[in-house]
């Protein structure tokens, strides 16, 4: 049987993305999955539009494919090698012509045509399809039926909503992954029943601007994420409900009530602020001030006084000040952030700020980065060692490197640590934190947990 490699970029509708699209490909037994590249007879890059080196490195990827293509003709085989996601949508032929070794080129809302385009090139066309659907965006989310659910372990991804109409004047999402379209409540519903069936016990429901979500309810209105989650929440199975990315203009009241009211609804947000500076957020066009964004992070906190948030920066956006810069470092230390992504701007073509004459220099971007990551680096050790000698729920999601170890998430997203047994992988138990590694939490099993455990295995 000829076999597939997906090697996946950037954000989890990445992800997301590259389980379906080997889903689909292995379901009717056409491929089997590989996760040895030299090994395949069909490689997709998953790729990634959203910073430079995104792309740059596919690039420079299908440079290394190409040695083995050849290697793989001269031994008489057919090497297919297809280049999806957001790279795909923004440069459609231009990868073809970049890079010849490219035999597919397929955008993000083409996938579910996938079969027909590789037939197409197994006989030797060269295929690019990049359409946006003009109808229903999520034709290519095929009704999830209990046959087509191939659960992943514990924890799984699942698109409630596409695209943005946001348009950060830094962002190629509006125009890689077009308007924002929202599936209904019926069909995210039944399938997150199909994966809490084949085991899953955690959700992540995930969109480039999730909480701006308002599919079709089931009595006809428009549902908004706070009412998705209410109906998810009940589904048996699920003990944990997460969802990301999310837009602090689109944090309306029924989502801060959820997350008063859903205990499986996890206290961690990822928030992106971007920047503190409001006369770059208005450069930005982000449409919220430092201020909205501080009162967003109250309002949650009133509710759910233990809610961790995390966030995305961009420093050096054009015109950035010193000053400009010195307010983000605020902001930092105002909201103490559990964690957070930052990244240096980088113009993406297309996109108005690319366009800007007050470029900021490299160096400066550089240097402003280096003391961003240190402070963010200082909240985020911080939040973890606050974690040392806390009770922590922990579910538990496969075995460690350490035999007789299992290794979990705690409610915050950290990975845990602990010696446990195997039976309780895909539960939830409670775990003392002893140690707080760079990465990881270390913990035991709480006594009254151990001592359950220890009854289970004698049968009493
Ligand atoms: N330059 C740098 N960072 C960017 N991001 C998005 N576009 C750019 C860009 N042009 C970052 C933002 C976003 C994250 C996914 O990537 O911080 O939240
Ligand atoms: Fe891009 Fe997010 Fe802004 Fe949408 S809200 S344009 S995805 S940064």
């Amino acid at each position: 049987m000829r076999k597939l490699h997906v090697k996946s970029y950037g954000c989890q509708m990445n992800v997301y993305d590259a389980n379906r699209m080997t889903d689909l490909l292995t379901s009717d037994s056409s491929y089997v999955e590989t996760g040895t590249l030299e090994e395949a007879d069909l490689v997709i890059l998953n790729t990634c539009h959203i910073r430079e080196k995104a792309a740059e490195k596919v690039y420079s990827e299908l440079g290394r494919i190409r040695q083995l293509k050849r290697e793989a003709t001269r031994a008489g085989r057919h090497l297919i090698v297809a280049v999806a996601g957001c790279v795909a949508q923004a440069e459609g032929e231009e990868i073809v012509r970049r890079a010849p070794v490219v035999d597919v080129v397929v955008g993000p809302q083409s996938y579910h045509r996938l079969p027909e385009l590789l037939a197409q090139a197994e006989g030797g066309a060269k295929v690019v399809d990049t359409e946006f659907p003009i109808e229903d965006k999520f034709d290519h989310l095929a009704p999830a039926s209990a046959a087509t659910i191939h659960a992943r372990g514990v924890t799984s991804f699942v698109t409630v909503q596409e695209g943005c109409d946001k348009f950060c004047t830094f962002c190629v999402v509006p125009y890689t992954r077009g308007a924002e379209a929202s599936r209904p409540v019926a069909a995210i519903v039944a399938e997150v029943e199909n994966l809490a069936r084949a085991g899953v016990r955690e959700v992540t429901l995930i969109g480039q601007n999730v909480n701006a979500y308002h599919g079709r309810a089931e009595d006809g209105s428009q549902a908004t994420l706070g009412r998705l989650l209410k109906s998810l929440a009940d589904v048996p199975g699920v003990l944990r409900l997460r969802y990301t990315t999310s837009h602090p203009r689109d944090v309306d009241e029924g989502l801060v009530a959820a997350h008063r009211d859903l205990a499986v609804l996890m206290p961690q947000l990822h928030l992106p602020v971007q920047s503190g500076s409001d006369r770059v957020l208005a450069a930005m066009n982000r449409r919220h001030t430092r201020a909205e964004y501080l009162d967003v992070v109250t309002r949650l906190r009133t509710v759910r006084p233990d809610i961790a948030f995390t966030s995305d920066f961009i420093v050096g956006f054009p015109g950035e000040t010193e000053e400009d810069f010195i307010d983000t470092l605020r902001i930092v230390e105002d909201v103490g952030f559990a964690g957070a992504f930052s990244f240096k701007y980088s113009p993406r073509p297309g996109t108005p700020a690319a366009d800007r004459g007050d470029q900021i220099a490299d160096e400066v971007k550089r240097e402003r980065l280096a003391r961003l990551q240190e402070r963010i680096d200082h909240h985020q050790r911080a939040f973890n060692r606050s974690c040392a000698g806390r009770k922590l729920e922990v579910l538990f999601e496969k075995p460690g490197r350490i035999a007789g170890q299992l290794v979990g998430r705690s409610a915050y997203l950290q990975p845990v640590q602990v010696m446990a047994p195997t039976s309780l992988i895909s539960q939830i138990a409670t775990v003392r934190i002893s140690d707080v590694g760079s990465n990881s939490l270390f913990g035991e099993l709480d006594r009254a947990e151990a001592r359950d455990q220890a009854l289970a295995g004698t049968g009493g």
